[in-house]
C-alpha cells in the first residue's frame, strides 16, 4: 500500500484541522464492537424502503433512466416536491427555478452554507443539536456560536435571538432545525412567527432544517419559510420519511434569487443526483401509497415514543415527552452527575445498551443521553430492561 510523502502535511486546508470525525460515529463504533449490544443510536429509520419507491427505482432501470440528469434533479421529482410542499406545509415553490434535488439532505447544508460563508463570518446555531452544521462552518473557516436552549426547553426564544445579534456583529445565517435531533422537540407557528419578527429586520439567511418535518406527533408542522419566504432556504428530503437513508435523497426550496446561488454550488460539487434514487422519490412526496408509507412508520414510532418515555420517567430520567423527529433526549438522574459521556460509556461496558452522550451535540447537551427509537419495541423492552439493571445494580 502506498504511503503518502510525509512532506504533503503542509499542503492541506487548514480548515480540515477544524473539524475531527464526528464524535457520534466513533462511539457508536466502539461500543458496537461490544458483544450483544443493544443500540439506540441510530439516527435512521429501522423500516425497509416503501414498495411503490422500490417499484419506481426499479422501473427507471428497466427504462434505461441512466444519463446525466438535470443538474437540479428530474422535472418530475422537482414537481413531486413542489406539490408536497403546497400539500403539506402550504409553501409556494415553482419546480423549475426554485428547487433543487441533493445528495440527502447533508449537500444541501453544505451547498447553502458554502454559498453564503467566507472565512470569519459568524452562523447562529441553536444547540444541542446535530453536529453536522458546525463542523460546515469550521470547515468553510466561519465561526460557529452555538446558542444554549437548555433552559428554554431546548426552544430559541425571540429575546436569546436578539441578544446574540446585539453580540455578534458578523452574522450572516442562522441554522434552525425543527423537530430537531436530538432533543425531538419542534417550533409552533407562534414561535417560528416570534423569530420571524426578529429576523424580519437583518439581512441573515435562516437555514431550515426541516428533515424530520413529516414525523411530528400530535399536532402540524409549520416551516418559518411560512412567514420569512424572502430570506429562508428550506432543507428536506425523503430520508426520514421515505425511510430511504441510502438512497440519498434530499431538496432545499428556495426564491429564484438565492436558489441561483446555492445552484452554482450544487452543480459545480455533484453535477446530478443518481436516477433511479430520485425516481424513488417521487411517489415518496407525491403519492397515496406513499403518504400512507409514512404515516404508518409515524404510528409506529409514537408508540415506541410513548413507551420509553414512560418507562425512563419510571427510572428517574428527566424526559419531556418529544413531540418530533425519532429521539428522546433523557436528563441523567440527579445522583448521577452530568458526565453523560462516562455514564454512557458504563452503560454501553456494563448495561449492554448503547446511547449518545448529549454533550456531543453542543452546548447545553452536557448530563443528557440521547436514545433514538427507531429500533423495534422489542429492542425498546430489552434496552429498558437492561437500564433498570445496571441502574439497580
Ligand atoms: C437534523 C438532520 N439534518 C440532516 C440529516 C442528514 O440527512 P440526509 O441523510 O438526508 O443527508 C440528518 C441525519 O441524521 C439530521 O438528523
Amino acid at each position: 500500500m502506498p504511503k503518502m510523502k510525509a512532506s504533503l502535511s503542509q499542503q492541506f486546508n487548514p480548515n480540515l484541522s477544524r473539524v475531527q470525525p464526528t464524535p457520534i460515529r466513533v462511539f457508536d463504533n466502539q461500543a458496537s464492537q461490544i458483544p450483544g449490544i443493544v443500540k439506540l443510536t441510530l439516527g435512521e429509520p429501522d423500516f425497509n424502503v416503501p414498495e411503490v419507491a422500490k417499484q419506481a427505482a426499479i422501473e427507471s432501470i428497466k427504462d434505461n433512466d441512466s444519463h446525466y440528469s438535470a443538474g437540479s434533479g428530474t422535472p418530475a421529482l422537482r414537481e413531486a416536491i413542489s406539490n408536497y410542499l403546497k400539500k403539506h406545509y402550504d409553501l409556494d415553490y415553482d419546480a423549475t427555478t426554485e428547487i433543487a434535488v441533493t445528495i440527502g439532505a447533508t449537500e444541501a447544508i453544505y451547498a447553502a452554507l458554502f454559498a453564503i460563508i467566507k472565512p470569519g463570518d459568524q452562523v447562529l446555531i441553536p444547540t444541542p443539536t446535530f453536529p453536522l452544521y458546525e463542523a460546515v462552518v469550521n470547515l468553510l473557516g466561519g465561526e460557529a456560536i452555538n446558542l444554549d436552549t437548555s433552559n428554554n426547553n431546548f426552544v430559541l426564544s425571540p429575546e436569546a435571538l436578539q441578544t446574540a445579534l446585539d453580540q455578534h456583529e458578523n452574522v450572516k445565517a442562522i441554522v434552525l432545525n425543527y423537530p430537531s435531533n436530538p432533543t425531538g422537540v419542534t417550533y409552533s407557528a407562534d414561535q417560528l412567527k416570534a423569530l420571524a419578527d426578529v429576523l424580519a429586520d437583518t439581512n441573515l439567511i435562516v437555514i431550515a432544517d426541516e428533515i424530520y418535518s413529516e414525523l411530528i406527533y400530535g399536532g402540524q408542522h409549520t416551516s418559518i419559510a411560512k412567514f420569512l419566504p424572502g430570506q429562508t432556504i428550506v432543507l428536506n428530503g425523503a430520508s426520514k420519511s421515505g425511510a430511504m437513508t441510502g438512497y440519498r435523497i434530499g431538496f432545499m426550496a428556495a426564491p429564484a434569487e438565492l436558489m441561483k446561488r446555492l445552484g452554482m454550488v450544487h452543480s459545480i460539487m455533484i453535477t446530478s443526483p443518481s436516477d433511479p434514487a430520485m425516481a424513488a422519490a417521487v411517489p415518496i412526496f407525491d403519492s397515496e401509497a406513499g403518504h400512507q408509507a409514512t404515516l404508518d412508520m409515524k404510528a409506529a414510532y409514537e408508540k415506541r415514543r410513548d413507551f420509553l418515555v414512560a418507562a425512563l420517567h419510571d427510572l428517574g430520567f428527566g424526559v419531556a415527552t418529544p413531540n418530533g423527529a425519532f429521539y428522546v433526549f433523557a436528563k441523567l438522574p440527579a445522583k448521577y452527575g452530568t458526565d453523560d459521556e462516562a455514564f454512557a460509556t458504563k452503560l454501553a461496558q456494563e448495561g449492554k445498551v448503547t446511547v449518545i452522550p448529549g454533550s456531543y451535540f453542543g452546548d447545553g447537551g452536557e448530563g443528557y443521553l440521547r436514545m433514538s427509537y427507531a429500533t423495534s419495541m422489542d429492542n425498546l423492552k430489552l434496552a429498558v430492561d437492561r437500564i433498570k439493571n445496571m441502574l439497580n445494580n
